[in-house]
């Protein structure tokens, strides 16, 4: 799976999006150390503290399928270019890093960028 292809998936779960309160749709694909991909999409909730990200959407599926290492996760939004996690998801994205770190892949006209998770969040929490 190279990272084009994590890219595609992406921009597709962007399409399920469920967000008519922000009109901002965002899809994120990640691959596992293990090989498998999973997808995810923001769905948003009339109580908007409620919303869940791509990000984390994509991680909860990996976790309920038993997986625990994250290598790379893809991420698209239709509204904005390089679309970079939240806070909130780049904590969460923390926890389950490989060894050798996680690739943020996000995309404009001009192509693939991948940013190394310990670039966007230097000094996340552990514990
Ligand atoms: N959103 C994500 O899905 N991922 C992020 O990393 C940033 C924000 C969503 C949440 C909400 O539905 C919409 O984008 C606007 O904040």
């Amino acid at each position: 799976m190279d990272y084009q292809e994590l890219m595609n998936k992406a921009i597709e779960a962007s399409k399920n999006s469920y967000s008519p309160y922000s009109k901002f749709a965002v899809g994120a694909c990640l691959l596992t150390e293990s090989g498998k991909i999973y997808c995810g999409c923001n769905f948003e909730n009339s109580s908007f503290g409620m919303t869940i990200c791509a990000e984390r959407n994509a991680i909860g599926s990996a976790i309920a399928d038993g997986e625990r290492k994250i290598k790379a996760i893809a991420i698209y939004s239709p509204n904005q270019k390089h679309c970079y996690p939240c806070g909130a998801c780049r904590q969460v994205l923390n926890e389950f890093k490989t060894k050798e770190g996680l690739d943020v892949i996000t995309e404009s006209e001009e192509g693939l960028e991948i940013s190394k998770l310990s670039f966007l969040l230097p000094e996340g929490f552990n514990l």
